[in-house]
């Protein structure tokens, strides 16, 4: 059918062509009927008017058609997408043991290595219980100081272009933004990619680009034989990983002889003022660690970090552009408790619409808007049975978009969370709401993420009013 070609395209690229026989392995001794089980509803039929959309976007019409969990097959690939809050549970928090994270890690390897995102089983718990101490309320709170200059940095750039009357392209500016706290925050380096380019952000987005386009390529040219040696797309991408590992082995260099100079003493809040970094404290922590292991994960909280953080601000700034009236309640709380200086952390934890516009934002257009996991072993998923090496997509924009669970699902609407009540979270929203996963996987950067793009939303529509460009290219939306 005519659907099915834009969805293998977009799906089996996922999946690099030596898993295609443990894929058929799966299909043939996988299925429920096959282990005598109940079997879960396989999509078939058509979808118009998907070209061109994200694969997500289809997934939500078979998930309305198909229900909670349903499988898609094409070729010898197969997939469970999971769009129901227990069965997320199940495979996030429950049972999180038994899966992996399959795919993504396959796709991820080559930026990230075994960093703290793709890595699983030992390598994940050793890592995870030396860098979440990292992240400490003392070190967030520090934090909220470096998301003001730079979000005031932006201030200044855009007052140029109000001044001048030009239109600006936020996206770009958002990711230069969280580039440049991601950078100061994770290793102390100044990328000051919102003043101007240079090699190392140059390279930063060669490597990005690679990442996106191995997770949505047809066919992995990156993976044949002398091409992959020879193409001068992955003569690029290698240059670019080289710089960005040279430039983290001399940060890794310099942060060891300051720890080695300091007389500090390191203590569960431990930070050092001059240089609040992730990377001081894992060094001054005595991490026993490889170098190339902290590189991974210097290289992954870097990706993590920025962004997704910057996708956040752009949609939501999107969105306060089609609805004027929250645009309007946001300035006025930031008004009222926003002074001349930038904001502290107090001022922050008073920003509560602010903090429910981006809480929305995050409903409606999730990052990532799936979680990808592999099955380890037998499990049931929903009453049905599973075998070992099924791939699973978690849809988080299915669950965010459930017109069951959610009123008026594609309104935009912050005031659906109580100012006074709890900030949602996938527990109080028992894995309807998932913007940070759940579970052990769970984002270690959450708190962060959410004070940077508070603190940044806040002082944007505190100086200016946005709006769309007139001729600014369609987006895809389902608001009302
Ligand atoms: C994991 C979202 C910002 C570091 C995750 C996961 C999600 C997520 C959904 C779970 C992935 C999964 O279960 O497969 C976000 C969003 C952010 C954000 C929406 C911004 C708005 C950050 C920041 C950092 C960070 C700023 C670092 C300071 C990580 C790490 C993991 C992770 C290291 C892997 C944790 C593990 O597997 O143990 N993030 N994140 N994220 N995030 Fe974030």
């Amino acid at each position: 059918p005519g659907w099915i070609a834009p969805l293998v395209g977009r799906l089996s690229k996922l999946g690099p062509p030596g898993e295609l026989a443990a894929a058929l392995v799966t299909r043939l001794v996988g299925t429920g009927a096959a282990r005598g089980g109940p079997e879960i509803p396989q999509a078939v039929g058509s979808i118009s008017a998907v070209v061109g959309q994200a694969f997500f976007v289809p997934l939500y019409d078979l998930f309305l058609t198909y229900g909670g969990i349903f499988r898609l097959n094409f070729g010898p690939k197969s997939f469970l997408i999971v769009s129901d809050p227990g069965i997320a549970k199940h495979i996030l928090r429950e049972n999180s043991k038994a899966y992996s994270k399959g795919i993504l890690a396959e796709i991820l390897e080559f930026v990230m290595g075994t960093g703290l995102i793709p890595a699983d089983g030992e390598v994940w718990r050793v890592r995870r219980r030396a860098i979440v101490p990292a992240l400490h309320q003392k070190y967030v709170t520090a934090m909220i100081g470096l998301f003001g200059e730079a979000s005031d940095r932006l201030c200044q750039k855009l007052d140029k272009a109000a001044s001048d009357g030009e239109d600006v392209e936020m996206e770009s500016l958002f990711s230069r933004l969280t580039l440049d706290v991601i950078g100061k925050a994770v290793f102390n380096y100044d990328f000051d990619s919102l003043s101007y380019d240079n090699g190392i952000v140059e390279a930063v987005y060669v490597t990005l680009r690679e990442a996106e386009m191995r997770s949505t390529s047809p066919i992995p040219t990156w993976e044949i034989p002398i091409w992959k040696d020879i193409s001068p797309r992955q003569k690029k991408v290698n240059e670019a990983l080289k710089l960005i590992n040279t430039t983290l082995d001399e940060l890794i260099a310099i942060c060891k002889r300051l720890v080695e100079q300091e007389d500090l003493q390191f203590h569960e809040e431990y930070m050092n003022e001059q240089d609040p970094s992730i990377l001081h404290f894992l060094l001054a922590s005595g991490d026993d660690v490889s170098s190339k292991q902290l590189r991974d994960d210097l290289m992954t909280m870097l990706i993590a970090g920025h962004e997704t953080s910057a996708a956040v601000l752009t949609w939501t700034f999107y969105l306060l552009s089609k609805y004027p009236k929250v645009m309007a309640k946001l300035q006025d709380e930031v008004d009222s408790i926003l002074g001349d200086g930038l904001p502290t952390i107090e001022d922050v934890k008073k920003l509560k619409y602010t903090t429910r516009v981006i809480n929305e934002s995050l409903r409606l257009y999730p990052q990532p808007p799936v979680l990808i996991r592999r099955s380890l072993e037998d499990d049931m998923l929903g009453g049905y049975p599973i075998g070992r090496g099924e791939d699973i997509f978690i849809s988080v924009w299915n669950l965010h978009h459930c017109p069951k669970h959610w009123d008026d699902a594609e309104v935009f609407n912050p005031e659906r969370w109580p100012l006074d009540g709890p900030n949602p979270n996938e527990i109080n929203q028992n894995f309807s709401y998932l913007p940070f996963g759940g579970g052990p996987r769970k984002c270690v950067g959450d708190m962060f993420a959410t004070f940077e793009t508070v603190v940044a939303t806040a002082m944007l529509v505190k100086r200016f009013d946005f709006q769309m460009a007139p001729g600014a290219p369609p987006q895809y939306d389902r608001l009302i």
